[in-house]
């Protein structure tokens, strides 16, 4: 992606969050050079990858496939053991913007629908896993908002405001917003988009970036270590 891209998607992204009072925390609105003015009493931030994350999954095509995303908070398992066991996260997802097909094999996250009036609906595709990494067959057992319920595979689930999915290991799920953009939250386990993203079919977390002019805002993946 051009960093000129993923500067405006921040900005409509920021934009969009501010009109549905979803307020960020401050580090939000740090600047590239903010952030060289804080040192070791920021490095949680940095080590478990809080703040902005834009991708297009480096399909070349955001509109279609990709995600607008900040993690508000999150814990590690560099250590093997997590002093913070949860993490939080906001996203962006624009009308018919696709996040392909994935699992993760140590995380569960509840995907919710955060939106009010005037925000889209966000539609979960689903299948279980095959041990091969291929889609399964089988009927799928999945929980929303505490109720159980049967999806066939590749069926789909369709969150109004207010509703939430409940995604377990190993069962693949993309999704896209219809009706408008969708203002999506997670809650899940410790998330760790380094190593814990298995795609179906074979694509990078993040995208490459031509520098076409300055950062706006550093990326989660972006940060240097003090
Ligand atoms: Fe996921």
């Amino acid at each position: 992606m051009k960093r000129s891209a993923i500067n405006r998607c921040i900005a409509e992204a920021s934009a969009f969050f501010a009109e549905n009072r979803f307020l960020l925390p401050p580090y939000a609105d740090w600047t590239p050079e903010e952030w060289q003015q804080h040192g070791s009493e920021a490095d949680e931030i940095r080590t478990n990858r809080l703040g902005w994350d834009v991708t297009d999954f480096n399909s070349g095509r955001f509109e279609s496939i990709g995600l607008t995303l900040f993690t508000l908070r999150n814990g590690s398992l560099a250590d093997g053991k997590a002093s913070k066991i949860y993490a939080e996260k906001i996203m962006f997802v624009r009308q018919d913007q696709v996040t392909p097909f994935h699992y993760h094999v140590r995380k569960t996250e509840d995907i919710i629908n955060r939106g009010g009036r005037g925000t889209g609906r966000l539609v979960v595709q689903l299948y279980n896993s095959a041990g091969d990494g291929e889609f399964a067959q089988s009927p799928i057992s999945v929980t929303c908002d505490g109720i159980r319920r049967q999806v066939e595979p590749g069926g789909t689930v369709v969150l109004g405001p207010g509703e939430s999915i409940t995604l377990t290991p190993y069962l693949y799920h993309a999704f896209y917003a219809i009706d408008g953009h969708g203002l999506i939250g997670e809650v899940s386990s410790v998330n760790d988009d380094a190593t814990d993203n298995y795609f179906k079919e074979p694509l990078p977390r993040y995208p490459e970036i031509v520098e076409d002019e300055p950062p706006f805002r550093v990326l989660c993946n972006e940060y240097r270590m003090t």
